[in-house]
């Protein structure tokens, strides 16, 4: 089967290279040239694919990227995985999915298996992509990408796969390619059953995260440690699921997603409560971080060297998008403490990089294995937002 895989970031090329490595002659198209090079020559920048991976799908030619549109035509799958970010006014922004839809509207001239994976709103396959490709008859499907980046448990392989397509025709060819690299395929009704699953997912996991956010500080105001009573209701074998708090959420989803689904309700006439009260309670987060900072030093951090250990926006990652350690860095700068990172895995980030981890106080917010605990216990004095230096305050 030749697949066409439209974005190489995390999603695009996990499953252009899932899809080399089960027989698949893959084609991973990326408008980003200096990505599409390194990518050619081995090199690549995801954490779960490593370059002698890449390199042996480029020397069997099963896997080549390219950042040229006329090598989109003539393939039987067509999959898009582009990012889907909220505008500065957090609403969502489609101008990728849109551009991907343009592209394929203007160079694919046989019909293909088009699919989405790309996270977004109810109805988007429908209005937003399958609306914008006219002239060639086509198949339409759904199937948002649930990858956890970082997990090694779950992958593409062993996560359940969701299909809904525009079509019964989309929903057996989708079944049949995913079928070929994923164990369990799950049809559902409809593309917007898929789609909305996809983002109430990560609404679910917003909205427990702030719920264990609020509770951490309700907790710490009443003198007990919250951790420690969430881990005791956790050991109720049915009906409690444990989230665990931390310095705000982060990453491409978590934060984003939710606001997909309100505004689609918004447009609908349903208020989306949880999530507006959820984003409002991760936001304020890395606020609540740096005034528990700032009282557990003495009451002021004015002159104080501050490292912040870990800005990833989860463990074992490199990726900073939406982290919240952005916010926690500004609010101690404005706090007048001088702000440096630690982060062997970002090395460099707006325009810093990463910095010794020594200081007069280190703040916590990631934390990656291989963290040197001496010399973060070597700071005067740590703030752990991890939950995972015993004997030191933290969320
Ligand atoms: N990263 C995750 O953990 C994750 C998990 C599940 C779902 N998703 C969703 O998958 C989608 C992609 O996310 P990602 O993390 O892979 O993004 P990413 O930013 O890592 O990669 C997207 C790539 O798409 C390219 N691109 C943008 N517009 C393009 C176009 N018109 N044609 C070709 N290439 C184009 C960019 O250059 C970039 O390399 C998003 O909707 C995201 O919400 C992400």
């Amino acid at each position: 089967m030749r697949v066409v895989v439209v974005g190489q970031g995390y999603v695009g090329l996990t499953i252009a290279v899932d899809a080399a490595a089960n027989g698949c002659t893959v084609i991973g198209f990326d408008l980003n040239s200096e990505l599409v090079a390194n990518l050619n020559a081995g090199k690549s920048h995801i954490e779960g694919i490593s370059n002698s991976h890449l390199s042996q799908f480029i020397a069997n030619q099963s896997y080549t990227a390219t950042s040229d549109p006329s090598l989109l035509d003539g393939s039987e799958v067509i999959v898009i995985a582009v990012p889907t970010p909220l505008d500065g006014d957090r609403n969502p922004d489609l101008s990728y999915v849109h551009s991907a839809a343009d592209l394929i509207a203007h160079h694919v001239k046989s019909s293909a298996l088009i699919v989405n994976e790309s996270t977004s709103y109810p109805g988007t396959l429908r209005k937003e992509i399958a609306a914008r490709i006219t002239g060639v008859e086509h198949l339409y499907a759904s199937s948002p990408e649930r990858v956890d980046p970082g997990n090694t448990q779950w992958g593409t392989k062993n996560t359940p796969r969701l299909i809904g397509g525009l079509t019964p025709a989309a929903v057996a060819k989708a079944k049949e390619f995913y079928g070929s690299f994923c164990d369990e395929i799950i049809e559902v009704s409809s593309p917007e059953v898929a789609e909305a699953a996809k983002i109430f997912e990560n609404t679910f996991r917003q909205v427990n995260i702030a719920l264990v956010n609020e509770f951490a500080q309700i907790a710490d105001a009443l003198g007990i440690s919250g951790r420690e009573v969430i881990s005791a209701a956790a050991t109720k074998p049915y009906g409690f699921m444990e989230f665990k708090p931390g310095a705000g959420v982060g990453g491409h989803c978590i934060p984003v997603d939710p606001s997909y689904l309100a505004h689609v309700a918004n447009e609908v006439g349903v208020p989306a409560t949880f999530i507006k009260r959820a984003n409002e309670v991760n936001l304020a987060m890395p606020a609540y971080v740096v005034q528990r900072v700032i009282a557990g030093s003495g009451g002021s951090i004015a002159g104080k060297s501050v490292v912040v250990v870990g800005v990833s926006y989860k463990a074992n990652v490199a990726d900073t998008r939406e982290t919240p350690a952005a916010a926690v860095i500004d609010l101690l700068r404005e706090n007048g403490a001088t702000v440096t990172w630690h982060d062997d895995l970002v090395g460099s980030w707006r325009g810093e990089a990463t910095a010794p981890l020594k200081g007069d106080v280190a703040v916590l917010v990631t934390r990656h294995d291989g963290l040197d605990l001496a010399a973060l216990q070597a700071c005067g004095y740590v703030f752990d937002c991890t939950g995972t230096i015993a004997g030191v305050e933290g969320v």
